[in-house]
């Protein structure tokens, strides 16, 4: 692809918006899952040398930057995020050498890798956490938030916890210690103890730790549920959830008191004064817009971006089945886009580790899989943002057709099961029914590699049963075919790499009322882009003003193998048009190209020898 053909004219001016801007704006970050993505020696479970042996075919894809889930030591509660040593691997991944050995081959080929920051709970089983659990005036004992029983309760009699909540798995969000006779906090599994950050020796121990990291060579870190480690320490009883007796303890840890000042510190301790430009990246639950501004702002160093939940989070709760109507899943993009316009960057993405297949959840997975899988990622993509792929989405991955209870691996999924079956006394067969529309392990199925035994990924017995669809849709066939859905992933990266305007455009969205269109338009300076896609199996015309005159534009990407007819979309179509505003002329463009790296001053410096890992510069 060239998409810059029709930029000929443009004056060589138009370069310094975009070599201004950081290097992440115009990248690509593909997430790996460790122990679902290739294993290297046959004992069913991904690994490091498993990750080495593909990084060819990443950069064949084009990506910019791997983020790995968690590979250190661990008991595996939570696949890796629980974690019982922060400066090693997990030997089910390999060694630290093999790492080393990681970084440095992602590297040489030009990407950069970041790693799982996961510090708002440790592993039960942290040399941290023992020591804490021994006694009462252990040193350690204020690094994890303990309490006694409610006033005027026996330890362990019913709803003795210090408060009501309920842990994110299921059942209350503490765990009575025996031995002292007092509770942990847990907001995760009970074996995920929750560190108290109001103590600064925990805070310094994990800057240290995330400091050797850098110094090791990774390029920055995904920081896992990171808006919730600062929690209101009056620790107040949440309201009550829909299913009782239980309460909801978000208002009191997400985005807590302190959560600003924290990450200030962690930047200044970490991240400050490095020469290279690292990537911090937010996960978090719950953040508004609002939220999203200030932790965004590069004036005010907290992270370069954030991981929102709200276009995930449509249904009435995590367990809810119903697929979002268009309108509203538009209407929350389009305002994160339209809150992060002029100040911070959006992260985006449609699925991961915790989220189902993006095909089965919002495309169709049956007749129409491959025009939805590229429909969604155009869609997705060309938003203002930087995109994250999940391995397996670029082949149109699916959904597991999980037959019982016995086919999942998934705590929280689990954890659901157990509580809705054995304490809610609910329908087995619907609670199943849910989770094969959102058990987590819907994403964490093995990667389809080809169509030989468990699709190439184990030559042992895979920890999770292989998709059973692994034959019609893997890596090898995608590769081959090139109207696959993984070359039209493979030029939507390149579209950004190349087309100033899908990095740095303004974003406006078109046509919010309509409930099967999904369209908008970019522009920088005088160069428009037009993305339309229909998001069902009829043909939807596309009624914005001048769409005669789009139609005839150039069209750099579309999922069918012809044009069409004028702005009438056929079934899960979808185009990027591109053409020169009309109405602009030189002039504006000079003033608009002004007016755009004004905008970007925030990241002036940020220079373009500084924008690249050090093993690219030159001299
Ligand atoms: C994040 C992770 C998820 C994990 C949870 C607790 O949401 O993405 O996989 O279970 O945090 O660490
Ligand atoms: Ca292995």
């Amino acid at each position: 692809m060239t998409p810059r053909a029709a930029d000929q004219s443009a004056p060589a001016v138009c370069s310094p918006s975009t070599a201004r801007s950081p290097w992440w704006t115009s990248a690509v970050v593909y997430q790996i899952y460790p122990r679902s993505f290739a294993d290297s020696n046959a004992d069913g479970i991904g690994d490091l040398r498993g990750i080495l042996g593909k990084l060819d075919y990443l950069a064949a894809l084009g990506i910019d930057v791997i983020w790995l889930s968690p590979i250190y030591p661990s008991p595996q509660d939570d696949n890796g995020y629980d974690i019982s040593d922060y400066q090693d691997v997990d030997p089910v991944f390999g060694t630290l050498a093999d790492l080393d050995r990681l970084i440095e081959q992602t590297h040489a080929r030009g990407m950069r890798i970041i790693l799982d920051l996961v510090v708002n709970h440790t592993s039960d089983e942290h040399p941290w956490f023992a020591d804490s659990r021994s006694s009462t005036d252990n040193p350690k004992r204020d690094w994890y938030w303990w309490r006694p029983p409610r006033d005027g309760l026996a330890a362990g009699s019913p709803g003795a916890e210090p408060t009501n909540w309920a842990s994110a798995f299921s059942g209350p969000a503490w765990d009575l210690d025996e031995a002292t006779g007092e509770y942990y906090l847990h907001l995760f599994s009970r074996r995920q103890p929750d560190l108290n950050w109001e103590n600064p020796d925990v805070r310094q121990a994990v800057y240290s730790m995330m400091r050797w990291w850098l110094d090791r060579g990774v390029d920055g870190f995904r920081m896992d549920v990171i808006n919730l480690i600062s929690k209101d320490p009056r620790l107040p009883d949440g309201p009550v959830t829909r299913d009782g007796p239980l309460g909801d303890p978000w208002d009191a840890v997400v985005c807590g008191p302190r959560i600003h000042e924290f990450l200030q510190e962690m930047h200044r301790e970490v991240f400050a004064g490095r020469p290279e430009r690292l990537l911090a990246v937010g996960e978090m639950p719950g953040v508004t817009v609002e939220d999203a501004v200030l932790f965004t702002d590069p004036a005010r160093n907290e992270v370069d971006m954030v991981f929102q939940f709200e276009h995930v989070t449509m249904g009435p709760h995590k367990w809810g089945t119903a697929r979002p109507r268009l309108t509203d899943l538009k209407a929350s993009l389009g305002r994160w886009q339209a809150g992060l316009a002029e100040i911070g960057w959006n992260s985006l993405y449609l699925s991961n580790h915790d989220q189902p297949r993006p095909v089965s959840r919002f495309g169709d997975d049956g007749r129409y899989r491959v025009q939805s899988a590229k429909l969604l990622a155009s869609v997705l993509h060309l938003h203002r943002g930087t995109p994250y792929v999940y391995q397996g989405d670029e082949l149109g991955m699916t959904n597991s057709p999980f037959a019982s209870i016995d086919d999942y691996r998934d705590i929280e999924s689990l954890n659901h099961y157990a509580y809705e079956v054995g304490v809610r006394r609910q329908d087995p067969d619907r609670v199943l029914a849910t989770l094969r529309g959102v058990s987590r392990d819907n994403a964490r199925t093995p990667m389809q590699w080809d169509a030989s035994e468990n699709s190439g990924f184990t030559p042992g017995r895979p920890w999770l049963p292989v998709n059973p669809n692994f034959a019609e849709i893997n890596a090898e066939a995608a590769m081959a075919d090139p109207t696959s859905v993984w070359h039209h992933y493979r030029a939507l990266i390149a579209l950004r790499h190349d087309e100033p305007a899908v990095a740095l455009g303004d974003f406006t969205m078109l046509l919010p009322d309509d409930e099967r269109v999904y369209a908008y338009t970019r522009r920088l300076a005088d160069v428009v882009l037009l993305v339309v896609a229909n998001l069902s199996a009829a043909n939807a015309d596309v009624p914005i003003a001048d769409a005669a005159g789009w139609a005839e534009s150039e069209l750099l990407l579309g999922n069918y193998p012809d044009s069409g007819n004028g702005l009438r979309l056929r079934p899960w179509e979808a185009r990027i048009y591109r053409r020169l505003d009309p109405t602009s002329g030189f002039g504006r463009r000079i003033s608009r190209l002004d007016d755009d790296i004004d905008k970007l001053q925030p990241f002036a410096e940020d220079r373009t020898a500084a924008t690249l890992p050090p093993h690219q510069r030159s001299g």
